[in-house]
């Protein structure tokens, strides 16, 4: 309840903040959106199914009752989804809603995709699971799919659970193969809340009072925001100091996202990875990109954001 509070609390701050600003553009966009009338969906060849389940106040008073008050919502009444086609998602009245979500970018491929959903059932009706202690040609099938897409020497996959185990398991192997303990993450970060990707993550919102590693948070390379502007160089040189006066000169690794995510959208300062991975690999580390919310394609142009690096999660 206490984080809910504090992120409602930075929303409506947020909210009150902005509203004092009076700049033409701002003042401008509030006319032209009071006015007109508002923005209607594009035709969509599909209708949802009528919905005969719980209400969406039945839903909200069982996970109240059932499950952790971690699980919280911004809305006063939050929406009760029932069904997605491809980027639609539809509510208990059937109103149909563009998703601009797609749950933290994971629906990558649209709601319910034809070809996945055929895929998900052929393969049930055949085989549902079995151990990696037998044979199946799936499992290196997929990795050498995903390895074809990867530059370089970068061609060996581990399949994990999750983008929290994705990043543990980067920081052990770092840590095991480097012999050091330090790790470099940046501010304004999210790596995961699992026990130590908690300690590489640098927003409070997602900090809990435990013990957090071995783990230096440097200068978040923010363009608009942050104290060196777009100066890559500066930032970068921020990494060289950690290294020189916070630790022995010898580090595991450096972690960054691509694109910050949960930090908002934030792309970092032109030519600031190059310079660190530079800075980092002298100081005897490795060099990890966090793409869990950029691989896959999911900024537009290639598969994977960022391709000069020893490990991607
Ligand atoms: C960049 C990034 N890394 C790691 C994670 C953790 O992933 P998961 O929630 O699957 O553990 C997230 C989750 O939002 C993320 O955005």
């Amino acid at each position: 309840m206490a984080l809910q509070r504090q992120l409602l609390k930075r929303v409506v701050d947020r909210a009150s903040t902005s509203s004092r600003i009076h700049s033409p553009a701002i003042t401008f966009l509030r006319s032209d959106y009071s006015t007109s009338s508002p923005p209607q969906l594009p035709p969509f060849d599909y209708q949802a199914r009528p919905y005969n389940g719980p209400s969406a106040d039945e839903v909200f008073q069982k996970r109240k009752k059932f499950l952790g008050p971690s699980l919280f919502h911004f809305y006063q009444k939050p929406l009760n989804i029932v069904e997605g086609k491809m980027q639609y998602l539809f509510d208990e009245t059937g109103r149909r809603y563009l998703d601009a979500f797609a749950g933290i970018v994971t629906v990558s491929c649209g709601h319910c995709h034809p070809d996945i959903l055929n895929a998900i059932n052929e393969q049930s009706k055949l085989l549902q699971h079995a151990t990696t202690i037998y044979l199946h040609h799936a499992i290196g099938d997929f990795a050498e799919a995903l390895a074809a897409k990867m530059p370089g020497n970068l061609k060996v996959v581990y399949f994990v659970n999750s983008g929290s185990e994705a990043n543990e398991l980067a920081m052990m192997m770092a840590r095991l193969y480097t012999g050091s303990l330090e790790m470099i993450s940046l501010r304004n970060a999210y790596h995961g809340g699992s026990s130590n990707t908690i300690g590489l993550t640098a927003l409070n919102t997602w900090k809990y009072p435990l013990p957090q590693g071995e783990i230096h948070h440097v200068v978040n390379p923010d363009p608009y925001r942050g104290v060196f502007g777009s100066d890559g160089s500066m930032y970068a040189k921020d990494v060289q100091d950690h290294i020189d006066y916070g630790t022995s000169g010898k580090v595991a690794g450096f972690i960054a996202e691509t694109i910050q995510g949960v930090g908002g959208a934030v792309e970092l300062a032109p030519g600031y990875l190059k310079s660190v991975y530079d800075i980092v690999r002298k100081a005897g580390g490795v060099c990890i990109a966090d793409e869990v919310q950029t691989g896959f394609g999911r900024t537009g142009s290639h598969y994977w954001g960022r391709l000069k690096m020893l490990f991607l999660t």
